[in-house]
């Protein structure tokens, strides 16, 4: 006899961007949900999202702080996760030097700490049940030196290479790893970081929806990393073969306060 009971599907920045589109995809393969991210506009995400069919637990929290995190695990009362998508996470555009450094550590406390936590967290029960699946939202950044980016790009960093640690690690026991690496995406994502005036920020991106697509599938083949794109394949290639100076001075090119062709004003 089947059971009708829905698996569950935990999803970090669900209210917008690559996440509100993982959050439907997992949706539209017959997960229920249970969505975080900071700003109100997730209880509209959840509207829509019960909308099409899931049952929607949703939770207004910084997930930058181990009060968000640990209320989030929280909401979950020992239900069975049968997939994390850890991909909450922001950027910061601008000279380091000229950065507010409590804006600084919300971008590595968002990105890295409170997204481990929750992985360290999930995971270890995804472990003693011996099945779930988890997907990480890194980037291509994390193979570039982020000049006028260079906190968020370092966090990328990390995410990228944790993830292949960590599935490694996970090995046989029954839970999967994905690190899905996105190019340029059109999100909240370069207002939010106030990168707007940048090349980069004005220039195409991919679409959210085919990101989380591309990333949803690889979580559910269970593969190890996942590229959005052959455009960010290539670029991905080529950075991991071209010095480092290099790559930075081209990132400046692209990130640069102003280098965008089109005023802001
Ligand atoms: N867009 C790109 O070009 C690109 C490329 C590579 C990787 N990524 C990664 O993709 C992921 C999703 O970003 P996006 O592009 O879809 O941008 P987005 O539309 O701005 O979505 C970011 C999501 O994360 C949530 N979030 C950010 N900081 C949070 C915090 N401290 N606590 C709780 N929720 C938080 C946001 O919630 P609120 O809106 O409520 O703040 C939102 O739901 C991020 O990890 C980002 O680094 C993006």
């Amino acid at each position: 006899m089947t059971s009708n009971i829905r698996p569950l599907a935990v999803v970090t920045g669900a209210s917008s961007g690559i996440g509100y589109e993982l959050a439907r995809q997992c949706v539209a393969h017959g997960y229920d949900l249970v969505i975080a991210a900071d700003e109100p506009s997730v209880h509209d995400a959840a509207e829509t999202l019960r909308g099409e069919g899931a049952t929607v637990d949703v939770l207004q929290a910084d997930l930058s702080t181990v009060a968000g995190v640990d209320q989030l695990y929280g909401r979950l009362a020992g239900r069975r996760v049968e997939a994390l998508l850890a991909n909450a996470g922001h950027g910061l555009g601008g000279a380091f030097l000229d950065q507010d450094f409590d804006e600084v550590r919300h971008v590595i406390d968002t990105n890295i700490t409170g997204t481990i936590r929750l992985l360290q967290k999930v995971g270890r029960d995804m472990r003693a049940n011996g099945s779930g699946r988890i997907l990480i939202t890194g980037s291509i950044a994390g193979y570039i030196p982020g000049t006028f980016q260079a906190v968020y790009n370092g966090t990328k960093a990390f995410v990228d290479s944790f993830s292949f640690a960590l599935r490694a690690e996970l090995k046989d026991s029954g839970v999967t790893v994905t690190c899905l690496m996105p190019g340029a995406t059109e999100t909240n994502f370069f207002a939010r970081a106030d990168m707007l005036d940048t090349a980069v920020g004005q220039a195409d991106k991919d679409d959210p929806a085919d990101v989380a697509k591309t990333g949803f599938d690889a979580m559910l083949r269970g593969d190890g990393d996942i590229v959005s794109g052959w455009k960010n394949t290539l670029q991905t290639a080529l950075a991991s073969v071209t010095p480092s100076g290099l790559l930075a001075e081209q990132h400046r090119k692209m990130a640069e306060p102003g280098s965008g062709s089109k005023s802001q004003g």
